[in-house]
């Protein structure tokens, strides 16, 4: 059996933080941030809120869209890097807030690659035949721990994400239907948060040093993202037989258009099926693919052949390949 997404939902807060905005609080440029990322403005939320108020907000239109309710669901599952806390799980403050009752979850932490390992993960319970509606969301409220004084880094994120359905496919030859996942931990100097978690807990000191921001080298990062994001693209084009003209879309993470363009081209894809929103969002981590998915679900046809493809953290990256399960 496998599984499909079989409904989207997206969610960003109102409140943008431009490119003009950034350039009064760090030595940086509009020309500078679009010529190098492509990204003009983000997001961002307000005090009080949370990762789990994008996923409640994501879901709750889901919800609606299928006219289910929250009683429905039999697994939460959330990716993020920036949980409500440290614990419980997010998924667990999630299925509180919208009543899902009937329902179990956990966190999924593998950074920009968190929705793809969730969908993995989430997927299986649907292949099993064990449950017949998952839900997995991938958010991320990084100003909660992006250093508004730090260029290298502020300029890039946003928060927002949202969550798809996962449901049994009726028809064999729809939904997941292949993927590839990798992860080298000896990546994980070059972008990390040092303090917070059991290695170095808070103190005085890490709070002045300022350890508990997001840390990014980002040349580094860029060289390994544009390499292996872009050959697992191709290893699961070749994989499953797909030229570039098989291929429908490319929903890639976006954490730099030139990343993005990077991987299209080893694709050999046509620039209209490469899906791009970083201009209104920036990085949302493990926020960027459902996004993406609620942005342009009104393209999508039954049948048609989409790619998934992300970096991040760790490092971890991977791609899937899915059919679509149904016209919007
Ligand atoms: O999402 C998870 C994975 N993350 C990524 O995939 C991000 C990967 N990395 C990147 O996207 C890019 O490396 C950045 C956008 C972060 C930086 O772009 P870059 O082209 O790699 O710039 P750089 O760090 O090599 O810096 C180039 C120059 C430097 O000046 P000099 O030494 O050439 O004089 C920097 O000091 O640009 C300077 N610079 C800036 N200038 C204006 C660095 N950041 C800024 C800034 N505004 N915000």
């Amino acid at each position: 059996m496998r599984a499909a997404i079989t409904a989207v939902g997206g969610y960003v807060p109102e409140k943008v933080l431009t490119n003009k905005d950034l350039e009064k609080l760090v030595d940086t440029s509009d020309e500078w941030i679009q010529s190098r990322t492509g990204i003009k403005e983000r997001r961002v939320m307000e005090d009080g809120t949370a990762t789990s108020d994008i996923c409640v907000a994501s879901i709750e239109k889901i919800l609606k869209k299928r006219s289910l309710k929250a009683e429905d669901i039999d697994l939460i599952i959330v990716a993020t890097v920036t949980p409500d806390h440290v614990f419980p799980a997010t998924a667990n403050i999630v299925s509180d807030k919208l009543g899902a009752i009937n329902a179990w979850g956990f966190d999924v932490s593998a950074a920009c690659s968190g929705f793809l390992y969730a969908l993995e993960t989430g997927s299986k319970f649907i292949e099993c035949g064990k449950h017949k509606k998952v839900i997995v969301c991938g958010a991320d409220k990084m100003s909660a721990i992006v250093n508004y004084e730090d260029r290298n880094t502020c300029i890039i994120f946003g928060d927002g994400g949202g969550a798809v359905l996962l449901e049994p496919s009726e028809d064999e030859n729809i939904g997941i239907i292949d993927s590839i996942l990798k992860s080298d931990g000896s990546g994980r100097e070059f972008l990390h948060q040092k303090a917070g978690g059991s290695m170095n807990p808070p103190t005085h000191e890490t709070i002045d040093a300022r350890e508990h921001f997001v840390f990014q080298e980002g040349k580094t990062v860029f060289k390994f993202a544009v390499t292996n994001m872009a050959q697992v693209s191709r290893d699961i084009m070749d994989r499953n037989n797909l030229t570039g003209a098989d291929v429908d879309y490319l929903a890639a993470h976006q954490a730099n258009l030139r990343i993005i363009d990077a991987t299209a081209k080893r694709m050999e894809l046509d620039q209209e099926k490469v899906l791009i929103n970083i201009q209104k969002y920036g990085n949302t981590t493990a926020g960027t693919i459902p996004l993406l998915l609620s942005d342009f679900e009104s393209k999508f046809k039954k049948g048609d052949n989409i790619i998934l493809a992300a970096f991040g953290g760790g490092f971890t990256w991977g791609a899937i390949y899915l059919k679509w399960a149904y016209n919007s």
